[in-house]
C-alpha cells in the first residue's frame, strides 16, 4: 500500500542537510511531513515544513508517543551520526546512534503497525572498489568506515524486519549530496564542514583557509578523485519517488542515488572558480584515510524501478547554489572573514 496523498510522513533528522529538503520535497508533494530530531546536529530554523517533535531516536518511549500521535502512513529515516573520520575513532557512539537507533526505531514502528520505511544510506557501504566504473547497487560491499559498517549493518536489519514482520522497506544510497534549495531557505551547514564543496567556495570567498586538495596521485584521468555529486533536491525527489514505490508487504529494495556521471576533485575547484569569480586558494596535501578513487553510481535501477533521475545535478548548477547559501546562510555559524577564522 502506498501513502495516500495529505498522509502524514515522519522524518527522522528532519532537521539535518537532507532531511531538511526531504521535508520540503515531501509537503510540495502533498503529503504532511512530521519532523523528529533531537537537534545534536540539525537545525531547528531548517524545520519550515510541518511539526516538529524534539526526541532522539534511541528513545522508543518518545517515537511510540509520535507514532501514536501522527499515525504516519510512512517513516523517512536520516537521523545518524554521518562523519566518517569521527566514525574511526568512536566507533561505539556510531553503532549506538545509527544501529540501535535504527533497531529502536524499527521496533516501535513495528508496535505501530507503520507500514513503510525509508531508510538513508550511502555509497559508504561499497567501500573501496577495484575500479573506477560506475557502481551497481549488486556490487562487492566493503566498507573503509565504522560509518559505512552501520550504514549497511542497518539495511540488512531492515531487510530481515520486512522479511518477518511485512514491513516495506526502501534503502536510497546516496552518493554525493550537495547543493542547496534554489531559493535560499535552507542549506547546508555541518559543523564542523568536511565536504568538499562547502569547503572550496569559503575557501574562494575568503570565508576559510585554503583548501587542501587530499591527493593528486590516484589513478584518475587527472589524479584527483572522482565522485558523483547529486543537486539535494534530486535526492530529496527519490524520498518522494521511494513512498511511492509500489510494492508488497516484506518487500526491501535498494536503490543508488546518483547520476552515473564523476566529477574530479580539481573540475569541482573549477566550478567553483566560475561560480565565485575568484580562484580557490589551495594546497595539495596528503590523502585522506579510507577515501576511494572514484565513487561514481550506476543509476539504472533508480530510474527503472523507482521512476527517478537527477533533473537539476550539473556541477554548474550544484555549486550556484552551495554559492547562493554560502554567500547567505539563514542558520549555522555566521560566516566569518578569513583572517578572523579560527581554521586559519
Ligand atoms: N576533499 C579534498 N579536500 C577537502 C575535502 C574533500 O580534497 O578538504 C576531497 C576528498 O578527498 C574526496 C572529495 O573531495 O575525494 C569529496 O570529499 P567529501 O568529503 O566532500 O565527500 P566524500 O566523498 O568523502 O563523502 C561522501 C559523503 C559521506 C560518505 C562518503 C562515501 O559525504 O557521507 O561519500 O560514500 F560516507
Amino acid at each position: 500500500m502506498v501513502p495516500e496523498l495529505a498522509s502524514r510522513i515522519l522524518i527522522t533528522g528532519g532537521a539535518g542537510f537532507i532531511g531538511a529538503h526531504t521535508a520540503k520535497a515531501v509537503a510540495e508533494c502533498g503529503f504532511a511531513p512530521v519532523v523528529f530530531d533531537n537537534l545534536s546536529s540539525g537545525h531547528r530554523d531548517a524545520v519550515l515544513w510541518g511539526d516538529f517533535v524534539h526526541g532522539d531516536i534511541r528513545d522508543g518511549e518518545a517515537l511510540a508517543e509520535t507514532l501514536a500521535l501522527y499515525k504516519p502512513a510512512a517513516v523517512i529515516h536520516f537521523a545518524s551520526l554521518i562523519e566518517v573520520g569521527r566514525s574511526v575513532t568512536e566507533p561505539d557512539l556510531f553503532y549506538d546512534h545509527n544501529v540501535t537507533g535504527t533497531a529502536t526505531l524499527l521496533a516501535a514502528m513495528r508496535e505501530a503497525k507503520t507500514p513503510r520505511l525509508v531508510f538513508s544510506s550511502s555509497a559508504a557501504v561499497y567501500g573501496r572498489q577495484a575500479t573506477t566504473d560506475p557502481i551497481a547497487e549488486s556490487a562487492h560491499k566493503d566498507p573503509a568506515s565504522p560509518y559505512g559498517d552501520t550504514k549497511l549493518a542497518c539495511e540488512r536489519m531492515i531487510a530481515a524486519h520486512c522479511r518477518a514482520f511485512g514491513l516495506v522497506g526502501v534503502a536510497l544510497r546516496y552518493f554525493n549530496a550537495a547543493g542547496s534549495d534554489p531559493q535560499g531557505r535552507i542549506g547546508e551547514s555541518h559543523q564542523p564542514e568536511t565536504h568538499l564543496i562547502p569547503l572550496a567556495i569559503d575557501a574562494a570567498l575568503g570565508l576559510g583557509p585554503p583548501l587542501t586538495l587530499f591527493g593528486i596521485d590516484f589513478g584518475t584521468p587527472d589524479g584527483s578523485c572522482l565522485r558523483d555529486y547529486v543537486h539535494v533536491d534530486d535526492l530529496a525527489q527519490a524520498h518522494v519517488c521511494a513512498l511511492s514505490l509500489a510494492r508488497p508487504p516484506g518487500q526491501f529494495d535498494v536503490f543508488n542515488i546518483g547520476t552515473g556521471q564523476g566529477h574530479s576533485v580539481l573540475q569541482v575547484l573549477r566550478a567553483v572558480e566560475r561560480a565565485t569569480g575568484r580562484p580557490v586558494p589551495h594546497e595539495i596535501g596528503a590523502r585522506r584515510e579510507g577515501d576511494p578513487a572514484s565513487l561514481i553510481a550506476a543509476p539504472a535501477k533508480a530510474r527503472a524501478q523507482l521512476g527517478w533521475e537527477a533533473q537539476q545535478s550539473g556541477l554548474d548548477e550544484i555549486v550556484r547554489d552551495a554559492v547562493l547559501w554560502r554567500r547567505a546562510p539563514r542558520y549555522g555559524p555566521a560566516p566569518q572573514p578569513a583572517a578572523a577564522n579560527s581554521r586559519t
